[in-house]
């Protein structure tokens, strides 16, 4: 397949094109705004593969786009891009509201002019939060923050291509995903790299959140399943093997980093804060994927990742990272 992975300088797109292009012989090209969690270096084990290309662009900038789809003629659009972090769309929403509603429109219309597959890479948070059980596809849609809304949004947009113009679309929606290259803004690599520089480990209220972890690996399989296998205009969950209560994920980091307990900070919670996630895969299941890896080997082999691979994540900790964590949580980093 021909692709053109939109968002693939981020954390999972970056996975989801190493492994099409070095396991699946896919050609891919990266199209991506380079926002600040967005990373060429990501993509460094592809650079110089003939089967790989990388295209600085924006998803809601129409011309560049069009260039690059002429230039490519891709077979699919496989959509990645997006602000992806919950407490930045609380602060200032409104690239969420740029990105995820014209962007995917954008997206959208330049699909339906050339006849494109095209799959929207969505997130569990659309189904809001549940105390007990679990989220289907047929679960109605109540996102609460910023975020969730403007991906539901988009989620809503490109159900609507396939209802009224026939758009060959599918969704695939991930529970909260960790894994080598996820920028530090986010709990698991923000707690590892703290505990790894001795600073305090911020947990947001009780710390009794649930999280339905998948390792970025398995949801990548999942996108590239749904992408060979789904039906179009159909919606599959991939939910992780395990779910957790923040405090035990920052105390198992503690413990596997060989950091004080006494780092571990209760701080102000996250206004709206959703208190669990729990996400069925049985839709995507039954097309024939499964999560491989379990969280308590994945998040070993993660902190293992952050440890041997200083290079990437140091010039991320001395640049617009720090501003930010000063700014969200009210204290300086050590370096
Ligand atoms: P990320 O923040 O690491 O990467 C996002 C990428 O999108 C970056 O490379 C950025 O430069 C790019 N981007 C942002 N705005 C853009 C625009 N307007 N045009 C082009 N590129 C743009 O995010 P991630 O964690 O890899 O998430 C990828 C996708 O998976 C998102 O759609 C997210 O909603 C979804 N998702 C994430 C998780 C998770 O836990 N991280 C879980 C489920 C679903
Ligand atoms: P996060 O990684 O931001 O993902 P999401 O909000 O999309 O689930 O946060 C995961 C959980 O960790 C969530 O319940 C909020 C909590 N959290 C903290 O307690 N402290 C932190 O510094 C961060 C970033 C998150």
């Amino acid at each position: 397949m021909k692709l053109l992975v939109c968002g693939g300088a981020g954390f999972i797109g970056s996975t989801f094109a190493r492994q099409r292009v070095l396991e699946h012989g896919d050609r891919v090209t990266v199209y991506d705004k380079l926002t600040y969690a967005g990373r060429e270096e990501n993509l460094q084990a592809l650079s110089g593969h003939a089967g790989f290309r990388f295209v600085k662009g924006a998803i809601e900038d129409a011309a560049t786009l069009a260039v690059t789809l002429e230039e490519e003629r891709p077979d699919a659009i496989v959509n990645f891009a997006a602000e992806t972090h919950v407490d930045r769309s609380i602060a200032e929403p409104d690239a969420f509201v740029r990105t995820h509603a014209l962007g995917t429109y954008v997206l959208l219309e330049a699909a339906r002019e050339r006849e494109l597959r095209y799959l929207q890479v969505s997130t569990d948070e659309v189904y809001g939060s549940i105390e007990v059980g679990t989220f289907t596809e047929e679960s109605p849609l109540h996102p609460s923050s910023p975020y969730s809304a403007t991906k539901t949004g988009a989620d809503l947009l490109v159900q609507s291509y396939f209802h009224t113009y026939g758009l060959p679309v599918t969704i695939c929606r991930g529970s909260n995903n960790y894994g080598p290259y996820q920028y530090p803004e986010k709990l698991i690599p923000l707690m590892i790299l703290n505990a790894l520089h001795g600073d305090p480990l911020p947990v947001y209220g009780d710390g009794m959140q649930v999280r339905n972890w998948i390792h970025a690996a398995d949801f990548s399989r999942a996108i590239g399943h749904v992408l060979e296998h789904g039906e179009l205009g159909e919606v599959y969950n991939a939910g992780g093997p395990d779910e957790e209560a923040n405090m035990d994920v920052v105390r198992r980091i503690v413990e596997l980093t060989g950091a004080s307990e006494s780092l571990i900070e209760h701080v102000v919670d996250r206004p709206g804060h959703d208190r669990r996630y729990s996400l069925s895969s049985e839709k995507v299941r039954a097309l024939g994927w499964e999560p491989q890896v379990r969280f308590e080997q994945g998040l070993a082999e993660t902190i293992d990742w952050y440890r041997e691979n200083e290079d990437w994540w140091r010039p991320i900790r001395s640049g617009e990272y720090l501003a930010y964590y000063e700014r969200q949580y009210g204290r300086a980093l050590q370096s």
